[in-house]
C-alpha cells in the first residue's frame, strides 16, 4: 500500500511537472517564438520630443552626458535607463504590464500583447512582481517633462503623499539631472509611445484617468 502511494505521488509528481513544462513553457514558445525580436533601433529609430527637449534645457549636462542628441545617443540613453531601472529595483514597485482585468485599461491604457515584449528593451521582461505605484508601459502621455525632472529629485513636491523615494544621485552638483537623469526622463516618457497603432486608445485612456 505504501509502496503504491509512492508510486502514484511520483508519477503525478512527475507528470504534472511534464504538463506544466508543456503549457507553460513550450507551448508559448512555440508561438512566441515565431514573432521576431526587434533591436532598440528597430523600435524607435528616432529620438524621442522629450530627448530633444532635455538636450535645449540643460545644454551643459547633456552635452558632458552624450554630446548632440543624436539616434545614437538616444539608443544609448535608453538602453542605460532600463540597466537602471533594473539596478535600481524600480520594478519592486511598478509593473510594465497593463492586465485585462479590473478596467486596467481604463486607468493605464491599451492591455499589454506579448508581441510588446519581443524587443531588447525587454529582455529580461520588466513586468514587475507588484505594484506600489502605477503601472508604467503607458507612462508616455501621463506628465510632461519638468514634472519627471521634480518627481525624481523629489516626489513629494509633486504628489505630496508619495512613498516613492527621491532619487538625488541622478543629478548633478547643479541639481540638473545628469546622465542617469536624463536617461530615465527619456525612458519614463518613451514606454508606450512606441506602440502608435493604439496611439488614440491610449489618449482616450489618459484623459479618463485624470
Ligand atoms: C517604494 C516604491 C517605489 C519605488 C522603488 C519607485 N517608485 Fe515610482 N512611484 C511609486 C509610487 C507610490 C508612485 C505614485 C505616486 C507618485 O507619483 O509619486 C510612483 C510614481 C512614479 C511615476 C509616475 C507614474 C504616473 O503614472 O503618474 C513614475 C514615472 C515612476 N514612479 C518611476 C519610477 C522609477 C523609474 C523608479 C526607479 C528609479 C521608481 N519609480 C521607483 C513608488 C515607487
Amino acid at each position: 500500500m505504501h509502496e503504491r502511494f509512492t508510486t502514484v505521488a511520483l508519477v503525478a509528481g512527475v507528470g504534472c511537472f511534464a504538463l506544466a513544462w508543456c503549457l507553460e513553457a513550450w507551448l508559448p514558445l512555440t508561438h512566441i517564438g515565431r514573432i521576431p525580436v526587434k533591436t532598440l533601433e528597430e523600435l524607435a529609430p528616432e529620438p524621442t520630443e522629450t530627448f530633444l527637449e532635455l538636450a535645449e534645457l540643460y545644454p551643459k549636462s547633456f552635452k558632458r552626458a552624450y554630446g548632440e542628441p543624436t539616434a545614437d545617443a538616444f539608443h544609448d540613453s535608453l538602453r542605460h535607463a532600463r540597466d537602471t531601472y533594473i539596478a535600481e529595483g524600480c520594478w519592486h514597485c511598478h509593473s510594465q504590464f497593463v492586465r485585462p482585468v479590473s478596467n486596467e485599461d481604463i486607468r493605464f491604457g491599451a492591455v499589454s500583447t506579448a508581441a510588446e515584449y519581443q524587443n531588447e528593451m525587454q529582455l529580461p521582461q520588466l513586468l514587475g512582481t507588484r505594484r506600489v505605484g502605477p503601472d508604467l508601459s503607458r507612462s508616455w502621455n501621463k506628465h510632461s517633462t519638468d514634472w519627471h525632472v521634480a518627481h525624481f529629485f523629489e516626489p513629494s513636491w509633486v504628489v505630496p503623499t508619495t512613498v516613492m523615494p527621491n532619487y538625488r544621485w541622478f543629478f548633478d552638483e547643479n541639481d540638473e539631472p545628469n546622465r542617469t537623469g536624463i536617461a530615465m526622463v527619456t525612458y519614463v516618457m518613451w514606454l508606450g509611445s512606441w506602440t502608435e497603432d493604439w496611439g488614440d486608445e491610449i489618449d482616450e485612456a489618459g484623459e479618463n484617468d485624470s
